[in-house]
This record gives structure tokens, C-alpha cells and sequence, in this order.
């Protein structure tokens, strides 16, 4: 049995909900969870510099498989020396496998045992991916921590289809498994799907954690589905997983999903939601969403977020953003995206904070109080 590359350490178990403090040590760093990673898809979270990032308090950040596959290249990477050097982060880096982003964004699936046959998002070209092919390009680019290659489908396909589909995306695990050829460098996560089927979710989590992975994803949600469907799935489906492992809910960034998730046991989260938004002048305020685009801004000369300490809040207005967004000023996606960023990891800081100090459920309250319920 070899040692794996990442471990995860419990700190505290929260007495009235499933929410945990811990730490995941990591080839890089080890680092405090519940924990938010921002996305940089492209070996970049985009418009910001490795050193804001780390100022901003961001410790584990996202790559895809897929994107680097097509562009510039695996072996590129690899060549430079890995993702870390690639990209000047000497931080955590986790790696997506590619099968989410084969779903939504390439175009004809053709899906086998083998593997999935599509064209390229970029000019068309046929590709294919496989676990073996996946797990081949994320050990080149030398991720602390890779996904398993897996199938996410719609939330609204049939029972039927989503029971085959969990037994394939199993099968995919263990050949995903038996084709890493670094565990003691890079932990790879098994993916739970099963949609909003609770035995599905079951079967998927007891195939998954026989293989004994080091950690594990929940896969399938924040895909279109309610927010209370998804708190649901997540009632059933973290309890399955085991304690001493970490636990990542993919693709949800949402203040409140984040905080109910925290609430379930989750350890991990990641989204692009942060960036994106930051870059059409959308902010997450510890009010609610601010648009700062918009008109009522035009002579508000107050900082975005009066209660954030961010380089953003104590530098700049409102009325400024406003400004810079309008004008497509490439600095003004700067300063919106890292208070997004900086919002979110210290989010998460005053959740750790709040498990610690015996008072999450309280501080879910007043937060929900401010920030308003649903964050769509
Ligand atoms: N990102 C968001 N959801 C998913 C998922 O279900 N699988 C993978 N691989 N990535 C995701
Ligand atoms: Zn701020």
C-alpha cells in the first residue's frame, strides 16, 4: 500500500451539523478546509497574478485536463516542468479530469465502454478521451490532486440512464486507477454521480470507496437543478463518504451553497462563478450581489463592499468600477475579480472561524440575514 500524496486531517467535527474543520496536507502546502479553490482553466485564473491570488488567500487552485489537453498540450507542460512551474504557483493545483468539460462543451458525444468520441470546442477537429487518456494527460501535468475521469449527465435523465451510466463511470474509476502511474505524488478522487437518486448515490459511493481513493468528489449537482434538490442529494450522499478523507462538491460557488454545503460535511468547493460574473461587473458583497455596472452606481462613492478589507474596497469606488467596467478596462476585471476571489476565501476563514468557535448555525443566520437567501 503506498502512501498517498495528499492526506486529510480532522480538527473538529461540528456538535449540531455535518460541518468539519480540518486540513489537507498536500505535496504543497497543507492547507485549512472548508476551502473555496478559484478556477483557472487555462493555467490561469484569469486576469490575476499568482502572487494576488496567494495575497487574497487562495491555496488550492483548479486547472482542466481538457483545455490544457488541446492547448498548448500536455507534454508542453510538462516539458516546462509541470503545471506548478508552468504557471509560477508553488501552491495546491487540483486537476479536473475532462469528462464534465467533454459534456458541456464539445459537441457530438459518442459515448462507449471505451471512452468518449467528440470534435473539438476549438476548430472541430475528432477527439477522444478515455480514463486511460485522461489520467495519462493529468499525470503530465503533475496536479497535487487529479479527478477520475467520469460521465456527468443531465440531472433530468432517466433513472435508467443514470444507473448504467453510474456503473460505467465506476468501471472508468478502477481503469483510471490501475493507469496512474504516480499516486505517491499526485492523489486522484473518485467522482460520485447518481443524480438526485439516492440508491444510485449509494451504489456509486460504495463502488468508489472499495477502490479506497484518497479523497472523493460529488459530482452531478449545481447542474440546473434547485438549490434545496441539491441540499437534499447532499443529505444523503456526504454521510456515504468516509471521515478521514476529503470530500469536494464540484463546480459550486455560491455564497450561500457554499455555507449550506459546509453545513454537510462538504470540505472543498470550486467555480468559475466568482471570475465570470467579476468580468460583466457582478459583485459578491456581504449585502448581496451588487452590479456594479449598473446606473444608480454612477456617483456612488462609497467602497463595493463597505465591510470587506480587500485591495479593492480600501482603494476604490463604486463609482469607479462602474467606470472602468463600462469602458472595458482590462484593470477594472482586476479589481472586480479579486474582491470576488478575496469574498469567497474569506468567506470560508469565518466559517472555519464560526465551526470553531461552536456558533456555524448562528453565523449561517446572520449571513443569510445580510446577504439575502438564494444567491441565483
Ligand atoms: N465539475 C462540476 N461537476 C462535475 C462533475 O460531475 N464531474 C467532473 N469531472 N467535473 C465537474
Ligand atoms: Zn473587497
Amino acid at each position: 500500500m503506498v502512501e498517498p500524496a495528499i492526506k486529510y486531517r480532522l480538527i473538529k467535527k461540528d456538535k449540531r451539523t455535518g460541518a468539519r474543520l480540518g486540513e489537507i496536507i498536500t505535496p504543497h502546502g497543507t492547507f485549512p478546509t472548508p476551502m473555496f479553490m478559484p478556477v483557472g482553466t487555462l493555467a490561469s485564473v484569469k486576469s490575476m497574478a499568482p502572487e494576488e491570488l496567494d495575497e487574497l488567500g487562495a491555496n488550492i487552485i483548479l486547472s482542466n485536463t481538457y483545455h490544457l489537453w488541446l492547448r498548448p498540450g500536455e507534454d508542453i507542460v510538462q516539458e516546462a516542468g509541470g503545471l506548478h512551474k508552468f504557471m509560477n504557483w508553488d501552491k495546491g493545483i487540483l486537476t479536473d479530469s475532462g469528462g464534465f468539460q467533454v459534456f458541456s462543451l464539445a459537441k457530438m458525444r459518442d459515448i462507449s465502454e471505451e471512452g468518449v468520441k467528440f470534435k473539438s470546442h476549438l476548430n472541430g477537429a475528432n477527439l477522444f478521451l478515455s480514463p486511460e487518456k485522461a489520467i495519462h494527460v493529468e499525470n503530465a501535468l503533475g496536479a497535487d490532486i487529479m479527478m477520475s475521469f467520469d460521465e456527468c449527465p443531465p440531472f433530468s435523465e432517466s433513472y435508467d440512464y443514470i444507473s448504467k451510466s453510474v456503473d460505467r463511470t465506476s468501471r472508468w474509476a478502477e481503469r483510471g486507477l490501475k493507469a496512474h502511474l504516480n499516486p505517491k505524488e499526485q492523489a486522484l478522487f473518485g467522482i460520485v454521480q447518481g443524480g438526485g437518486h439516492r440508491n444510485l448515490r449509494e451504489r456509486s459511493a460504495r463502488d468508489l470507496v472499495s477502490m479506497d481513493f484518497p479523497g472523493y468528489s460529488i459530482g452531478g449537482l449545481s447542474v440546473g437543478e434547485s438549490k434545496a434538490e441539491m441540499n437534499r442529494v447532499l443529505d444523503f450522499t456526504t454521510p456515504l463518504l468516509p471521515e478521514d478523507k476529503p470530500r469536494y462538491l464540484m463546480g459550486v460557488g455560491s455564497a450561500d451553497a457554499l455555507i449550506d454545503g459546509v453545513l454537510r460535511g462538504i470540505d472543498m468547493f470550486d467555480c468559475v462563478l466568482p471570475t465570470r460574473i467579476a468580468r460583466n461587473g457582478t459583485t459578491m458583497t456581504s449585502m448581496g450581489r451588487v452590479v456594479v455596472k449598473n446606473a444608480k452606481y454612477e456617483r456612488d462613492f462609497r467602497p463595493l463592499d463597505e465591510n470587506c478589507d480587500c485591495y479593492t474596497c480600501k482603494n476604490y469606488t463604486r463609482a469607479y468600477l462602474r467606470h472602468l467596467i463600462k469602458a472595458d478596462e482590462t484593470f477594472g476585471i482586476r479589481l472586480t475579480s479579486y474582491h470576488n476571489l478575496y469574498f469567497l476565501t474569506h468567506l470560508m476563514a469565518d466559517v472555519r472561524q464560526a465551526i470553531m468557535d461552536d456558533n456555524l448555525l448562528e453565523f449561517r443566520e446572520a449571513f443569510f440575514e445580510q446577504y439575502g437567501f438564494y444567491d441565483k
